[in-house]
Order: structure tokens, then C-alpha cells, then sequence
């Protein structure tokens, strides 16, 4: 190829790039706020969130709040692969089989059980398929000290689930949302950081 093919060769490239990149900015679904309706309201408050107990008309204790289930016990991939994903509902029928059968959602869930259909969870997080992301390496990456390089701490300095960093609260959340732009400013801003320090490079992401 002589120079002048070459650069125009190259030109094609980038402008190619971009405009794949502009339409997948316009339809991706990783933006702040997004917050879908899922087929069974799955509460987090409810599953993951702390315990609220309360005195009922029967003068029992009943809790009101959440049961504090750990995120990767239905995430249980996020220190091991490049997706958490979601549990599947035989995680959710460890439990289900046996309990809250009188509600509603609980027995539409047991409805896909029976019908051996995955419940069809809507994405809330959707990077373009032309941005590498994986959890494993962000969660179990450590400084020279072997300290995690993800804060665990908020900024009144009070311990915090390590998700939070970019998930937000999501133990408190009736319905998850997405917290944060989710796009190359924002994963940039915080490479940069300098008690972070992680790679700029293009090919880190774009690979
Ligand atoms: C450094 C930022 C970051 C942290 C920390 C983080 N996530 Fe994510 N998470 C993302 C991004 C980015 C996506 C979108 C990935 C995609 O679309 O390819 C995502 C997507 C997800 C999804 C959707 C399924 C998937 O993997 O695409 C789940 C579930 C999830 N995260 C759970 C968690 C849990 C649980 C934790 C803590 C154990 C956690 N995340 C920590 C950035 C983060
Ligand atoms: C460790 C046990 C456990 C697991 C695992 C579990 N749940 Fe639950 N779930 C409960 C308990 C306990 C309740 C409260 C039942 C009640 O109020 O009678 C509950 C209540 C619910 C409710 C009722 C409504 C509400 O929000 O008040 C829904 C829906 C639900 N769970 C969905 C799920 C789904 C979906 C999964 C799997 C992703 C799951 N659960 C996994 C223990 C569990
Ligand atoms: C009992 C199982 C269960 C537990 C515990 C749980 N989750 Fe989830 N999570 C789900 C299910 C089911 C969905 C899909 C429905 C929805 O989005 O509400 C989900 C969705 C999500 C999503 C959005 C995934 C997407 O499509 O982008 C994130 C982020 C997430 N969870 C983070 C967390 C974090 C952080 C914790 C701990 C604080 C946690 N989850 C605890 C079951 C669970
Ligand atoms: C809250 C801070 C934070 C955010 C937000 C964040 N990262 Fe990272 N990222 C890190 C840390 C910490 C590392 C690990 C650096 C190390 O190991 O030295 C890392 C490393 C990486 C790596 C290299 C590890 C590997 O798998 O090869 C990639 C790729 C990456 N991040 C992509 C992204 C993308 C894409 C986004 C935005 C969607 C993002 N990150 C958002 C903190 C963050
Ligand atoms: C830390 C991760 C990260 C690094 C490093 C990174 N990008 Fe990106 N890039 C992203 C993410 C995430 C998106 C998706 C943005 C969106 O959908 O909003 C993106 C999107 C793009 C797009 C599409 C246009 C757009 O705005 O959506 C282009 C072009 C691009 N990046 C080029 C580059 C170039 C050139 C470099 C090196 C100078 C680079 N990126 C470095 C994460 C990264």
C-alpha cells in the first residue's frame, strides 16, 4: 500500500469505528437512570437489604426489611469471570420451594420453574459488545501491599459491599437502576485516578 491508500485506508478505519460507535451509543442501554421493569418484581430490598423487625397485630416479631442475602450468592460469578450474572432460579428455589408460597410473584416465579423456562430478566447493564469489561479483574485486583485497589469503604469512610463503587446501593434499591454514565469518561475517570492507577490504553477496552 503506498502512503496516500494507507492514510486513506486508516481514515476509513477510524470513521468506521466512530460511526459503529455512535450507533451503539444511541442504542445502548447503559445509561444513568435507566431502570426497566422486570417480569417478577424482584425486590432488593427485600432479598439483600438489612433486617427491619417489627411487632405485628399478634404481638409476634416479624421482619419488615430485607434478609441480608450475600450478592454473590445469587451473583456467583463476580470474582470469578467477566460477567456476575444473574442467579439462576434454581438458586431462588433453594429456598422458594419452601418459602413465601403464598404470594403472588413467588408462585409466578415457581411458574417458569415448572414450565423449565429461565425467568426472562430484562439487562439494566448493557455495554456495546465493542468494549471488553470483566468484574474478576476489577474485583480482585490489588495494590503492591496486596490491599484491594476498589475502595471498601464510602466517602464518611464507613464500610461498603465493594459493588457500590459503580452499582451504587443497590440493597436499597426497589427496583435496580443504573447509578452511574457508564460510559468511557466515566470508566477513564476512574483509571486515573491516582490511588488506582489502571491503564488508559485504548486496547485495554477496545481489544
Ligand atoms: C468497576 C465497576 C464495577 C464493579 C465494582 C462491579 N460491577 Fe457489575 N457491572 C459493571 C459493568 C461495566 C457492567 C456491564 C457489563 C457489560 O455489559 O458487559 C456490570 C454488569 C453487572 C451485572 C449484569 C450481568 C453482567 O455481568 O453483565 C451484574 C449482575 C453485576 N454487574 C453485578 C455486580 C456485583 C454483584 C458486583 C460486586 C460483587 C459488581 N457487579 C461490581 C461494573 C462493575
Ligand atoms: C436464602 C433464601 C432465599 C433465596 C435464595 C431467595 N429468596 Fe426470595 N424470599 C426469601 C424469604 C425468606 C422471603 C420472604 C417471604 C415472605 O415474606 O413470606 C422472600 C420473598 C421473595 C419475594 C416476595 C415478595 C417481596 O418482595 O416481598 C420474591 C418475589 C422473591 N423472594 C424472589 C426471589 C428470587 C427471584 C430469588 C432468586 C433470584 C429469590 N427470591 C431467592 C428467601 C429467599
Ligand atoms: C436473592 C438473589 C439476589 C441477591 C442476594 C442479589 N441479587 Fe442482584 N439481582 C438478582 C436478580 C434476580 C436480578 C435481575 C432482576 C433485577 O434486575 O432486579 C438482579 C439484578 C442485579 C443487577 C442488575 C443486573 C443487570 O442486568 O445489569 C445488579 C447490578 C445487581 N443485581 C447487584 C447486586 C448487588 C450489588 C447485590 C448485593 C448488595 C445483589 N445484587 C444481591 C438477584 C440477587
Ligand atoms: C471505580 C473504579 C473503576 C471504574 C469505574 C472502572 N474501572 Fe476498570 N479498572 C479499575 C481497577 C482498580 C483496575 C485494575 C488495575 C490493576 O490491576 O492494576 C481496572 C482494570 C481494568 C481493565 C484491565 C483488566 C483486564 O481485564 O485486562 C479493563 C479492561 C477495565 N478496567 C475496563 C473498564 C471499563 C470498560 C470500565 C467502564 C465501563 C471500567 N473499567 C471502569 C477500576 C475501575
Ligand atoms: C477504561 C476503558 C476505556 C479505555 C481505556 C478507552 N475506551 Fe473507548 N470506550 C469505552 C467505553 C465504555 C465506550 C462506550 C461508550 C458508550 O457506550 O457510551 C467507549 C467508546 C469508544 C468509542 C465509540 C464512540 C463513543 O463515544 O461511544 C470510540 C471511537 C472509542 N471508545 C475510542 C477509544 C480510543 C481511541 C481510546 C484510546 C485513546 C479509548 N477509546 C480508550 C471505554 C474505554
Amino acid at each position: 500500500m503506498n502512503g496516500r491508500k494507507r492514510a486513506r485506508y486508516l481514515l476509513a478505519a477510524v470513521g468506521a469505528v466512530v460511526a459503529t460507535g455512535a450507533v451503539a451509543y444511541g442504542l445502548s442501554n447503559v445509561r444513568k437512570g435507566y431502570e426497566p421493569r422486570q417480569p417478577i418484581p424482584f425486590r432488593h430490598t427485600r432479598m439483600a437489604g438489612p433486617p427491619v423487625w417489627q411487632v405485628n397485630d399478634d404481638g409476634e416479631r416479624v421482619n419488615v426489611g430485607g434478609f441480608g442475602i450475600p450478592c454473590v450468592y445469587c451473583h456467583t460469578m463476580a470474582y470469578k469471570g467477566r460477567h456476575s450474572t444473574v442467579a439462576s432460579t434454581a438458586v431462588c428455589m433453594n429456598c422458594h420451594a419452601s418459602v413465601g408460597l403464598n404470594k403472588e410473584w413467588v408462585l409466578k416465579m415457581k411458574e417458569y420453574w415448572d414450565r423449565g423456562e429461565p425467568i426472562p430478566w430484562v439487562k439494566v447493564h448493557d455495554l456495546p459488545d465493542f468494549v471488553y469489561y470483566d468484574h474478576a479483574a476489577h474485583l480482585n485486583a490489588k495494590d503492591d501491599q496486596g490491599r484491594p485497589l476498589l475502595p471498601l469503604t464510602d466517602e464518611d469512610g464507613k464500610p461498603m459491599v465493594v459493588c457500590q463503587n459503580c452499582h451504587g446501593k443497590v440493597e436499597e434499591m426497589e427496583i435496580v437502576s443504573v447509578q452511574h454514565p457508564f460510559n468511557m469518561q466515566w470508566c477513564l475517570d476512574c483509571h486515573r485516578k491516582p490511588e488506582i492507577k489502571a491503564s488508559t490504553d485504548c486496547v485495554t477496552c477496545h481489544r
